[in-house]
């Protein structure tokens, strides 16, 4: 039990859309908090596009890299060879039990991964542990009560529909991003050391529609078709509508995705 309810996979249609990610993008907020000798720790790096930023950044100290994935661990060692990065490890580990020492890190941060797990407040728990007093603890999350996908599509909000049920039934919050403070709380922060910030995941113009929609067509039978099917919540040909719907809309104009995402920072 690695403690995930992980719905993408590891496909190449799910790394590739993860590879596009970078430290300046995803991590804006953590940024200031990184110097050249900080020790981080990236939980759910996934194939390590922002973990390998870290690296960059954090060019005189150590980064780690922690995944269940054996695939994803996989792409992340072959980012860090193709940039020549030599101060980062890859390693595999579980979210809700970190394989590292109490104040091990001055940064851990995850990012699209606590939308994905049970019980966050443990994880985030785990996460302050291996932070040293003073350092602190970052999470980029969506809140999938958010999604806006314009123009209006029946199938795609039955969609949206079917995408947060599948994740509760996994036990895990779609809303995530507006938890993250509470559930810190409950983790042992204090209220006056943690902040919430946002933005938002964005997809507009004919490139990255165009891009967006077909990935998620693609990534339809495997993030949603298998357990759709399996819990009952959509049938096989709802899932095949779900495809074809993403695809009609990648080609339209004036066609918008938008989701909040929130930037939990936390001081230990
Ligand atoms: C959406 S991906 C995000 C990857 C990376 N953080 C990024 O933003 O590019 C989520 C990652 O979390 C990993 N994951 C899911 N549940 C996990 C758990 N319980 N412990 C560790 N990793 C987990 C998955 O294998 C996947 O690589």
């Amino acid at each position: 039990m690695n403690g995930s309810a992980y719905m993408q996979g590891h496909g190449e249609s799910v790394l590739a859309s993860h590879r596009t990610r970078s430290a300046e993008k995803q991590a804006d907020y953590l940024l200031p908090k990184i110097t050249a000798t900080s020790r981080i720790l990236d939980v759910g790096c996934g194939p390590g596009t922002i973990t390998c930023d870290f690296a960059r950044i954090a060019s005189q100290g150590q980064v780690f890299g922690v995944d269940y994935s054996e695939a994803a661990l996989g792409s992340a060692q072959n980012e860090a060879r193709d940039r020549s990065i030599t101060n980062i490890t890859f390693q595999t580990g579980t979210a809700h039990s970190l394989p590292f020492d109490d104040e091990t890190f001055d940064i851990v941060h995850c990012h699209a991964v606590l939308v994905h797990i049970p019980d966050v407040p443990t994880a985030l728990r785990e996460m302050r542990r291996v932070c040293k007093t003073g350092g602190y603890v970052a999470a980029g999350e969506p809140d999938w009560g958010t999604c806006i996908i314009h123009p209006h599509d029946a199938r795609l909000q039955r969609w949206i529909e079917v995408h947060r049920e599948l994740k509760r039934r996994e036990n895990v919050e779609p809303n995530c991003g507006r938890h993250l403070a509470t559930w810190a709380l409950e983790a042992g922060f204090d209220q006056d050391k943690v902040n919430v910030d946002c933005d938002v995941l964005r997809y507009f113009g004919t490139e990255q529609v165009r891009w967006w929609g077909q990935l998620y067509s693609k990534r339809m039978p495997t993030e949603v078709g298998e357990r759709a099917i399996k819990y009952g919540v959509a049938t096989a040909e709802e899932v095949e509508q779900f495809a074809t719907a993403y695809l009609q809309w990648s080609q339209m104009k004036g066609a918008l995705w938008a989701m909040t995402r929130m930037k939990f920072l936390g001081e230990k």
